[in-house]
């Protein structure tokens, strides 16, 4: 039962990860707590402060290849809820962002583009390299959108023609100053590599998209150990990052999800005693600390309320928050007078709502013995529900009560174990983290 509900109203989410496709494709450390191994900073080690700006899934798309007409304009309304129309004002409102935010470092953990064309590679590490300009590095791995993809096409009109995807090779040549041709360390085998962000901060970035269908390659792992391994003799903290999730996130959701063989990944950082992993990919800001490294995934960058993720790395820990782009005062700063730029918040809500309603709607109407005014009240009740559970923000479900009871009234369709599955994700915060490494 379980299953069929998600099929629904996760498949929202699975949208983000494999959807665009054109037709005819197919231990967390306790506050306060003992540090564990390899977590703490040296003793005596005088420790830089870091801040690191991460973000994930922006799904930018060239303007060169969409019009903004009938065929891409009918393909993102009944998508997933990306702010496709404005993607790039997004793109260019994020990049002005990093720079005034004058990061150590900005983190992007894949799904770079919308359909994985090389022309919106191109114009995306064209974008990036004004952030390097500003003398902030930047470092990308690639997400399953990226790499070799058939629906990479442009858009015109009401119809589409195909366009080349990079193969991995490709893919990193585009992208070679921002992470692959400064690593310390490359993975032979994949698109992995580590980056030294000071004396005492290592960055590994894992790629499970190039040498291997959503997983590391098996021959990578020794690779894997020995930079950790070496990471931990040197007394460095590692913060890892992916596309893909390094936990299950939902036990109702996560083939294609989580990394296949993310098991022995996650055995190994946390036997190396990694910092956090930050990954993506769901397009859902959520946060799973009950595994043991913590896995925090960011929400896309181009999905209501246009996260990104903001780090800090000092010798107390680290923390991790959010922050919401804003669009509407870039868009002021740039003396735009599109109305939807100006507005931008309550613009971008209204286009996820509406994604989302239309959805819940057409599944209610399929039902028979519901009211007009009962579905009506359905459908907002799984709107709002949908809405947290993509935001990571608490939910109170006395609010949303009378549309479950009735999606509960619905037989054998199991909405009512829909909403306990995520019952417990709805009542946390998932924007925050704080982990405590310092050795007292
Ligand atoms: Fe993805």
């Amino acid at each position: 039962m379980k299953s069929r509900i998600f099929a629904w109203l996760l498949a929202l989410i699975l949208l983000s990860a494999c959807a665009l496709a054109l037709p005819g494709e197919s231990g967390r450390v306790p506050l306060g707590g003992e540090p564990e191994k390899g977590k703490g900073p040296a003793a005596g080690k005088e420790m830089k402060e870091y801040r690191i700006i991460t973000a994930t899934d922006l799904h930018y798309i060239s303007p060169v290849l969409t019009d903004q007409g009938e065929y891409f304009t009918n393909l993102v309304t009944y998508a997933d809820g990306k702010a496709m129309p404005c993607i790039e004002e997004i793109a260019e409102a994020f990049i002005d962002r990093v720079i005034s935010e004058a990061p150590d470092l900005l983190i992007l953990s894949g799904d770079l583009t919308f359909n994985g064309a090389v022309r919106s590679h191109t114009d995306m590490a064209a974008k990036l390299a004004r952030i390097e300009k500003a003398e902030i590095p930047v470092l990308v791995i690639p997400g399953n959108h990226d790499i070799g993809r058939k629906s990479a096409a442009m858009f015109r009109g009401n119809t589409y023609t195909r366009v080349p995807s990079p193969d991995a090779e490709l893919f990193r040549r585009i992208y070679r100053d921002f992470g692959p041709d400064e690593a310390e360390s490359r993975d032979p085998l994949s698109g992995s590599y580590t980056w030294r962000a000071g004396e005492d901060l290592l960055i590994l970035m894992l790629d499970t998209n190039s040498g291997a269908e959503n997983a590391l390659p098996e021959a990578s792992f020794p690779w894997l150990e020995e930079v950790l391994s070496g990471a931990g003799r040197k007394g460095d903290r590692v913060i890892a990052v992916s596309h893909q999730n390094l936990y299950i996130h939902n036990k109702a959701y996560f083939r294609g999800v989580v990394i296949d063989n993310a098991s022995r990944a996650a055995a190994l950082y946390e036997k190396y005693g990694v910092l956090l992993n930050l990954s993506g990919h769901m397009h859902m800001q959520h946060l799973e600390e009950d595994c043991g490294v913590p896995d925090m995934a960011t929400s896309s960058l181009t999905v209501y309320p246009h996260h990104y993720g903001l780090i800090t790395v000092d010798e107390e820990g680290l923390t991790y928050g959010t922050r919401d782009l804003d669009v509407s005062a870039w868009a002021r700063e740039k003396g735009s007078e599109d109305p939807r730029l100006l507005d931008f918040e309550n613009w971008s809500r209204t286009f996820f709502e509406e994604t989302m309603e239309r959805q819940a709607r057409a599944r209610a109407d399929q039902l028979e013995g519901f009211s007009e005014a009962e579905k009506k009240t359905m459908t907002e009740a799984m709107v709002r529900i949908t809405s947290a559970y993509f935001r990571g923000e608490p939910l109170d479900f006395d609010a949303v009560g009378e549309g479950m009871d009735l999606w509960n009234r619905v037989p054998g369709t199991g909405y009512g174990a829909y909403v306990e599955s995520i019952r417990r994700d709805l009542e946390k915060d998932h924007r925050h983290l704080e982990v405590r490494t310092r050795r007292d």
